[in-house]
């Protein structure tokens, strides 16, 4: 499958699934007039519509407004005060539910843990003493880099509970990733682990803060969880600098009151990647996002009292941060937690945890599910999957043959799926079916959610007929909205709102169809998603250039069967280097120590130039169609000259 076929397939994708009827008579929402009226009136009155919403939850002070919208830069609940880790944890012990199960964990090896509402509190009241006592004040950025364990959703709520900003960095990247990452958020703490599991192995988190701290003196402290122990990892705690984690938490008071900050405050960064080399720190507050998850969670995957949901996603990623934490524990449902790889021990991983936890909604990436279907259903038939009430999907399109099977095999025909559209920079979901009332068609992520003014325009912002492609881009404001790009206010007016006049450009190509439903097509900048994973091409291009042996290099996405996309590089050698395969092998690995390994690339080019326009700008579309058609076969050494195509081609793009 190429992406030109899985356009094709989705162009012709004629398949419409209704709401399962026993799902819909149990759905916080049953028809589509429903939720065309609700939409209607969120889009039309948003703010009365906001105000109902939020006021659901809990706040200190309430709002004097409910927003502010000075283009490009919206306030929302001004003049309130909220705490979101209490929304998320005190207002259920308050309601009575202290001991039902907030998280459910399952570790790699297999290890399992249930902490209740009322455990999850005294653990994050813990850590919040534990954070001031290193002297973390309201405001101060605090860097995360932890396997997916509890203590991580324990970290993320302490912060918030404080209201010092948390930046949580993939536990996949590299050193150099968080040297950037501290370096820009300017923070002074770091939690770390010994180690997480992955595939059997143990990933040495604390080895990697060591080489980052060593090379970026702003990091003075650094707290180390025990997750995989002495016997597995080997960790040298630096005196004055390094603390565990369990001899801090031992020493700290369980009492900690929810601060009252402003719904405006920082809540967190987290970077990510755009067009220019360096990842960019999208900056969240705390009280229209709060309210955004909030509902999104409770709409989307239509959370009931007793679910256990499952979002398979890092917490490293925006979608762990709304939809792992935030948005569920909000709604005081049990999440899951899972550490490790979905094929270990074996390919039937995921399966298993459902059927054994009892999984009602579970959410997931399309490159999963591509990766599950190679492999064949019968991992999946082993298993009882007959508590599965719904299915999610987010990350990158999903193709129709993709979204079948995750229908068939896993959902056996009787889940709904909602297939959900929104970025790191939305903070929650933007379109998607509400799963008891939307008509579902593989391939598409539906209809706008509530309060979210969608419309595909072209660059003179005119909005486009159906069926024509066009930029996906939002014309009103949202509460989960970014509120900027950290100390860059001139790149957050660039990026997102000169593209296009007074509109809110994604990034993203779609079409609408003639029933008003989106069809996200991907990106049309300098992004790549390789399996769901955001990556820019310059930031992948600087680390191959940073390589001794590399003069010049461009980085293309291109179609995979499995990860949707995946990076090809072209690189041009310093004079007198020759090219060989240990050469490119090292060049790989380079890249892995920049970023990490998910941005080695997966076909990496020996090149005599680049080819180029004739002011310089490099071809990418010419280097996208050689490496798509072009196999790589035989001697992947040889020198390419693309000194004629580029002759050839400054005719049409010079
Ligand atoms: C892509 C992930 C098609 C899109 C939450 C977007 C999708 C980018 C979908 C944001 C979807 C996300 N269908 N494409 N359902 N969901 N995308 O910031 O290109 O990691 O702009 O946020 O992922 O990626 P990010």
């Amino acid at each position: 499958m190429s992406s030109a076929d899985s356009i094709d397939s989705v162009l012709k994708e004629t398949r419409r699934f209704a709401p399962p009827p026993h799902f819909s008579t149990d759905a916080h929402l049953r028809s589509m007039e429903e939720y065309e009226r609700m939409h209607r009136r969120s889009v039309e009155r948003p703010e009365e519509f906001w105000a109902e919403v939020a006021s659901e939850l809990h706040w200190h002070q309430p709002w004097e407004r409910v927003l502010d919208w000075n283009p490009p830069h919206a306030k929302w609940f001004v003049g309130a005060k909220t705490n979101i880790a209490y929304n998320c944890l005190d207002r259920h012990i308050e309601r009575g539910l202290g001991e039902k199960t907030a998280i459910l964990f399952e570790g790699e090896p297999g290890d399992t843990r249930r902490i209740s509402f009322r455990e999850l509190h005294e653990q994050v009241c813990r850590f919040a003493n534990v954070l001031r006592a290193q002297g973390v004040k309201k405001g101060d950025r605090v860097t995360i880099y932890m396997p997916l364990v509890p203590e991580l959703a324990v970290a993320v709520l302490a912060c918030a509970r404080i209201g010092a900003p948390h930046s949580v960095i993939f536990g996949g990247f590299s050193g150099q990733a968080i040297i950037d990452r501290v370096t820009d958020a300017e923070s002074h703490i770091v939690i770390t682990a010994d180690g997480g599991w992955r595939r059997g192995k143990v990933v040495p988190l604390k080895q990697t803060v060591d080489e980052a701290a060593e090379k970026c003196d702003l990091i003075r402290k650094v707290i180390v969880l025990e997750r995989v122990g002495a016997k597995h990892a080997a960790v040298t705690m630096k005196p004055g600098r390094d603390l565990w984690w369990h001899e801090l938490m031992a020493g700290a008071s369980a009492v900690c009151p929810a601060e009252a900050h402003d719904a405006e405050d920082m809540l967190f960064l987290l970077y990510t990647s755009g067009s220019t080399g360096k990842p960019k720190g999208i900056l969240h507050t705390t009280g229209g996002y709060m309210v955004h998850t909030y509902l999104t969670a409770r709409y989307i995957f239509d959370l009931k009292p007793d679910d256990v949901y499952w979002c398979s996603a890092d917490v490293g990623w925006i979608t762990g941060h709304s939809y792992v934490l935030y948005g569920v524990l909000a709604n005081g449902v049990t999440t899951l937690m899972y550490e490790g790889a979905p094929n270990h021990p074996d390919w039937d991983r995921f399966w298993s945890i459902i059927a054994r936890h009892k999984v009602t909604k579970f959410y997931t990436a399309p490159t999963a599910i591509r990766a599950f279907m190679r492999e064949g259903r019968a991992h999946a038939d082993k298993h009882d999957l007959s508590t599965l009430k719904l299915l999610g999907t987010v990350g990158e399109p999903i193709n129709p043959e993709a979204w079948m099977w995750y229908h068939d095999v896993i959902g056996r025909g009787r889940c709904p799926i909602v297939d959900t559209w929104w970025q790191t920079e939305t903070g929650g979901i933007m379109i998607a079916p509400i799963p008891g009332a939307t008509h579902t068609k593989p391939g598409s992520a539906t209809r706008p959610f509530f309060g979210v003014d969608a419309a595909v325009l072209d660059r003179s912002g005119a909005e486009q007929p159906p069926n024509s492609g066009g930029f996906l881009c939002i014309r009103k404001p949202w509460p989960g909205m970014l509120r900027g790009i950290y100390r860059d206010p001139e790149r957050f007016v660039r990026q997102y709102w000169s593209e296009i006049e007074g509109v809110y450009f994604t990034g993203d190509s779609c079409r609408m169809d003639e029933d008003g439903y989106f069809w996200i097509m991907g990106r049309v900048d300098d992004v790549i998603k390789v399996a769901g994973h955001r990556l820019g091409t310059m930031e992948v291009e600087s680390a191959i250039v940073s390589h001794d042996a590399v003069a010049e290099a461009a980085v293309v996405g291109v179609p995979h069967e499995i990860k949707g996309q995946a990076i090809a590089a072209f690189v041009t050698l310093v004079t007198g280097t020759k090219p060989s395969d240990a050469l490119r092998d090292d060049i790989s690995r380079h890249v892995a120590t920049q970023l990490g390994a998910l941005a080695r690339p997966e076909q990496l080019r020996f090149t005599q130039a680049l080819p180029k326009t004739r002011s310089g700008k490099i071809m990418r579309r010419l280097l996208r169609e050689i490496a798509t058609s072009g196999q790589v076969t035989g001697d992947t050494t040889t020198l390419e000259d693309f000194s004629v195509v580029a002759r050839l081609a400054e005719k049409d793009e010079g």
